[in-house]
C-alpha cells in the first residue's frame, strides 16, 4: 500500500461528515435541523403550560390609588432613570434586597424594569423611607441629597389628583388578566378614596379588596387627594407584597 492509498479516506461516515463541511448549503441546512430540534425542546412545552410564572404569595393587584400614582411614575417617565429590577447578583442583592421575581412584576402593565440607573433601582424603595422624606424629596431632591442629580416635582403635592377615568384604567388592566373583580371595578372611585381616609367609612371594606393595604393620606395635606399621594402610595408599596423572609429562612434551613 502506497503512502497516498492510505491516506484517502475511506468512504466511512466521517467521509460524508467532511461533504457536509465544506459544502455550505448541507451545512446550512444541517445546522437550521439542529437548532430548530433545539428550539423545539425548549419551546413547546411552553405552550402547554397555563403560566411560566411561578406563584409566590402575597402578590394582589394594585389598588386604584397606587395605579393612579404608578400612571404618574410612567407619565413622568421616572422609569428613564430608574429601574425597578434586581439583578441576583451579589452586589445588587447586598445592596437592594432579595432579587426581583418574575411574580412581582405581573400585575404590571407595562412592566416598569427600566434599563438605565441615573438613580437607584426602586423595586424595594417601599418602606424605605416615611411619606414626608418622598415628599421632602419630590419637593427639592437636593434637599436631602445635596448631590442629586433629580428634578425636582414639587408640582405633584400641588396638583389636585385627577382620577375620573380609574375604573377604566381597572377594567383595561383586567383586560390583560389582572384578576380586579366587577365589584372593585365598580368601587375604583370609592377605593381610592378611601387609601387615604383610614377613618372613613369604607376604610374596612378597602381592606377586605386589598389586603396587606397602607391607609393613610401620604402626603400629610388633608386639603385634597394630589398626584404626590398616589405617586407616594405607590411608591410605598413597591416590593413589600412578598414576604422574603419566609424564603430566605427556608432557605437557611437547608
Ligand atoms: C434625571 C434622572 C432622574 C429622574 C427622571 C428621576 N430620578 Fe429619582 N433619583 C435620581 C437620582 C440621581 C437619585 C439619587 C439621589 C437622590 O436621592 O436624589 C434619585 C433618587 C430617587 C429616590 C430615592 C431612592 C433611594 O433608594 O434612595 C426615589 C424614591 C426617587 N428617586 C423617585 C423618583 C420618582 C418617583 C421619579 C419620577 C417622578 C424620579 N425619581 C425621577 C434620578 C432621577
Amino acid at each position: 500500500m502506497t503512502d497516498r492509498a492510505a491516506s484517502k479516506p475511506n468512504a466511512t461516515w466521517w467521509t460524508r461528515h467532511h461533504k457536509l463541511e465544506t459544502n455550505s448549503i448541507f451545512l446550512l441546512i444541517g445546522v437550521l435541523i439542529a437548532i430548530s430540534f433545539g428550539g423545539l425542546v425548549e419551546i413547546a412545552p411552553l405552550f402547554f403550560l397555563q403560566s411560566t410564572i411561578e406563584k409566590v404569595e402575597g402578590m394582589r393587584p394594585y389598588t386604584p390609588l397606587e395605579l393612579a400614582g404608578r400612571n404618574i411614575y410612567v407619565r413622568e417617565g421616572c422609569y428613564l432613570c430608574h429601574s425597578q429590577m434586581i439583578r441576583a447578583l451579589r452586589d445588587e442583592v447586598e445592596r437592594y434586597g432579595h432579587y426581583s421575581l418574575a411574580a412581582e412584576s405581573m400585575y404590571d402593565h407595562p412592566f416598569q424594569w427600566g434599563s438605565k440607573r441615573n438613580g437607584p433601582d426602586l423595586a424595594r424603595v417601599g418602606d424605605k423611607y416615611s411619606d414626608a422624606w418622598h415628599v421632602a424629596h419630590l419637593n427639592e431632591p437636593r434637599a436631602l441629597v445635596p448631590q442629586s442629580i433629580m428634578p425636582k416635582y414639587a408640582f405633584l403635592a400641588k396638583t389636585e389628583l385627577d382620577f375620573g377615568l380609574i375604573a377604566d384604567h381597572l377594567r383595561v388592566n383586567r383586560a390583560v388578566g389582572v384578576p380586579y373583580t366587577d365589584e372593585m371595578i365598580a368601587r375604583a372611585k370609592l377605593d381610592l378614596k378611601a387609601q387615604v381616609d383610614p377613618d372613613g367609612p369604607d376604610a374596612e371594606a378597602f381592606l377586605s379588596r386589598y389586603p396587606k393595604t397602607k391607609l393613610r393620606k401620604f402626603d400629610a395635606d388633608h386639603r385634597e387627594i394630589t398626584e404626590a399621594d398616589a405617586l407616594i402610595a405607590y411608591m410605598q408599596m413597591l416590593g413589600t407584597l412578598v414576604e422574603f423572609k419566609l424564603y430566605d429562612d427556608k432557605a437557611a434551613l437547608r
